[in-house]
Parts: C-alpha cells; sequence; structure tokens
C-alpha cells in the first residue's frame, strides 16, 4: 500500500474515558467530541453501550450520543457487546456500531463474561440486524500481542478470530495491543499474518503505549501497508478489565509523526494540541502527549 493518507480513528472519548475513576459529566464528555469534530477527524468514537455496571463511567452513553453534533462526513462509531446494546444505541440513533472480542480466553472472560466462540455466537444476531438496518459494524480484536492473564498470544489465535469476525460482516477489524508489550518486529509479523486472510483495507490497529513503544509499533505497520490508525487525544485509555493497562498512544504524537513523514490525516494538528490540553485540564492531569508537552511548555 502506497496511500499518502492516514485515517485515524480517535478513541479518546470511549477508550480514553471508560477507565477514568472521576466521572466527568456528559456535558464535558459531549463538549470533547463537539471540539474533536472541528478537527478535521473523520471518525470518533462516541462511547459504549455497555453495562453501567461493567464501566460507570459511560453509563451516560445515550445522553452523549443524542448530545453530540454530528458533522456531515464523520462517523461517530459506538461499542456495543450484545443486542441490549445494540438496541441502546440504535434509539439514539447511532449509524456505526463496534463489537469487540479478543484473541485471549482468559481476557475475554474478564472483560465480556464469555469465551471468545460465545461473544461471537452474541455478535451473530447484532451483526444480522445490523445489515438489515443499513449500520456499519467495526470489529475489535484484542490482546494481539499479549495478554495480561494468559501472556503469550499465538499469532495463529489472532488470524483465527480477525477472519472470522471479517466474515462475519465487520468491516473494519482493529487489531488492538491491549496491554501495549508489542514490540515492532512482532507487531509487523502479526499485522502481515491477519493480512493474508483479511484485506489489508480493511485492517486498523490500535496501540496502547503502556511499554513505549505504541509508535515505533506504528511505523512498523504503516510500513506493512496498513492505513488506519486508532489513538486518543491526550493519551487517555485503558481497559478496566485489562490489568495495568494504561494509555493510548497519544493522537497529537501520531498525527505529527505522520505529517512530519508527509503522510496527510486532514487533520489540523494545533487544534488537536489544543483539545488535548483541554482534557487534560478537565480531568486534572497532566497530558501523556510528548508533543503537547513540547508545544506548550515554551
Ligand atoms: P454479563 O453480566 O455477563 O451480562 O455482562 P448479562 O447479559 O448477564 O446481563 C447482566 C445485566 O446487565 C442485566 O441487567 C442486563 O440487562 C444488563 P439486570 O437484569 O441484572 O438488571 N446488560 C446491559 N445493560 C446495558 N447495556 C448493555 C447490557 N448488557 C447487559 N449492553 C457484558 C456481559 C458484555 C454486558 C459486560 O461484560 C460488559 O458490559 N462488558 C463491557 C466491558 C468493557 O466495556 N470493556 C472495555 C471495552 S473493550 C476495550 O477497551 C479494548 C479495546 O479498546 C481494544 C484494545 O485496546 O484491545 C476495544
Ligand atoms: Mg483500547
Amino acid at each position: 500500500n502506497t496511500s499518502n493518507h492516514v485515517r485515524i480513528v480517535e478513541v479518546g472519548a470511549r477508550d480514553g474515558l471508560q477507565n477514568e475513576k472521576t466521572l466527568l459529566p456528559a456535558a464535558v464528555k459531549i463538549a470533547l467530541i463537539d471540539r474533536l469534530s472541528s478537527t478535521g477527524l473523520q471518525t470518533i468514537e462516541a462511547t459504549s453501550f455497555v453495562s453501567p455496571a461493567w464501566v460507570p463511567q459511560l453509563a451516560d452513553a445515550a445522553e452523549v450520543y443524542a448530545g453530540i453534533r454530528k458533522l456531515p462526513g464523520v462517523s461517530y462509531p459506538v461499542l456495543v457487546p450484545n443486542l441490549t446494546g445494540y438496541q441502546r444505541a440504535r434509539e439514539v440513533g447511532a449509524t456505526h456500531i463496534a463489537v469487540f472480542t479478543a484473541a485471549s480466553e482468559a481476557f475475554n472472560r474478564r472483560n465480556i463474561n464469555a469465551s471468545i466462540d460465545e461473544s461471537i455466537e452474541r455478535f451473530v444476531p447484532v451483526m444480522e440486524q445490523a445489515r438489515a438496518d443499513g449500520v456499519q459494524v467495526r470489529g475489535y480484536v484484542s490482546t494481539v500481542l499479549g495478554c495480561p492473564y494468559q501472556g503469550e498470544v499465538p499469532v495463529a489465535d489472532v488470524v483465527r478470530v480477525a477472519r472470522r469476525m471479517h466474515e462475519l460482516g465487520c468491516g473494519e477489524i482493529s487489531l488492538g495491543d491491549t496491554i501495549g508489550t508489542g514490540t515492532p518486529a512482532k507487531a509487523r509479523a502479526m499485522l502481515h499474518a491477519v493480512a493474508q486472510e483479511v484485506p489489508m483495507a480493511a485492517l486498523a490497529v490500535h496501540f496502547h503505549d503502556t511499554y513505549g513503544q505504541a509508535l515505533a509499533n506504528i511505523l512498523a505497520c504503516l510500513e506493512e501497508g496498513v492505513r488506519v490508525v486508532d489513538s486518543a487525544v491526550s493519551g487517555t485509555g485503558g481497559c478496566p478489565y485489562a490489568k495495568g493497562a494504561t494509555g493510548n498512544v497519544a493522537s497529537e504524537d501520531v498525527v505529527y509523526m505522520l505529517h512530519g513523514m508527509g503522510i496527510e490525516t486532514g487533520i489540523d494538528l494545533d487544534l488537536l494540541i489544543a483539545t488535548g490540553a483541554w482534557l487534560a485540564a478537565q480531568l486534572h492531569k497532566d497530558t501523556a502527549s510528548r508533543v503537547t508537552r513540547a508545544r506548550t511548555a515554551a
């Protein structure tokens, strides 16, 4: 793939917030997404229609989704674990959803209380309904480069789950390094193996920066041909059911790297930096974006 454009999937309002202990008001989440919409991002994950007992921070999913300004040309996907979540998402008009499972049995059990096969069985009616409703579906495969409970995850397991989700009708498959243990050669080999079964154009990469490897891993995957990258503004994020998981790679840092390489994103980096700094202030945290720190230090 020689395309000079990378699409960033901004997951800060979902992955970024789901692990935050202090509950943010819905109005702040809406303001975050509206600010992100003005940066030129094409895809902004908005929230999750999961069980509020499992992820209390996103219990306001309906209010947030209903409250955001939906710009034409921008999609606002939401996570959906089952038919209940799908129906809640549709009630407020969601047109793009994401289903999620993992390459590791142990992680899946803790995250969604199901085995891999059971979770895929749960998606079948969701996918059928989505097809009937014209709803686009992304599929996440977590723990593609390591599991907090199982340790090593065989690449063959990643390939099997990704292929199954693609066969079921997921138009895009995001490969998640949930705990950030991956390193570039392994990331590249994993992507290469998956791309033998699922077209590269349907793949995305999703790196958490727990071990400081995310940008290097993204570069390795770009060289392998991927053109969709997930990231979170200000480097927020983490899965509450992955012990030790920390933030996603910061969107600002990914965009800075891409623009520096002459790759287009359509994103205004200055606006993104301002949004990340604003979010960090809302969370009373220092930003995890190195670019934002460098730019705001002067
Ligand atoms: P369960 O307890 O097995 O579900 O949880 P259940 O079907 O037995 O239902 C239990 C109760 O929850 C019932 O209510 C249901 O109605 C309710 P009760 O009868 O007890 O009053 N319920 C719901 N309520 C609202 N919305 C729903 C819903 N579903 C059931 N959708 C379940 C199973 C999947 C629901 C639960 O485990 C769950 O919600 N898990 C979500 C965990 C999560 O959100 N994790 C983070 C996202 S994944 C991630 O971060 C990784 C990613 O970033 C990629 C990467 O980094 O690798 C994507
Ligand atoms: Mg994640």
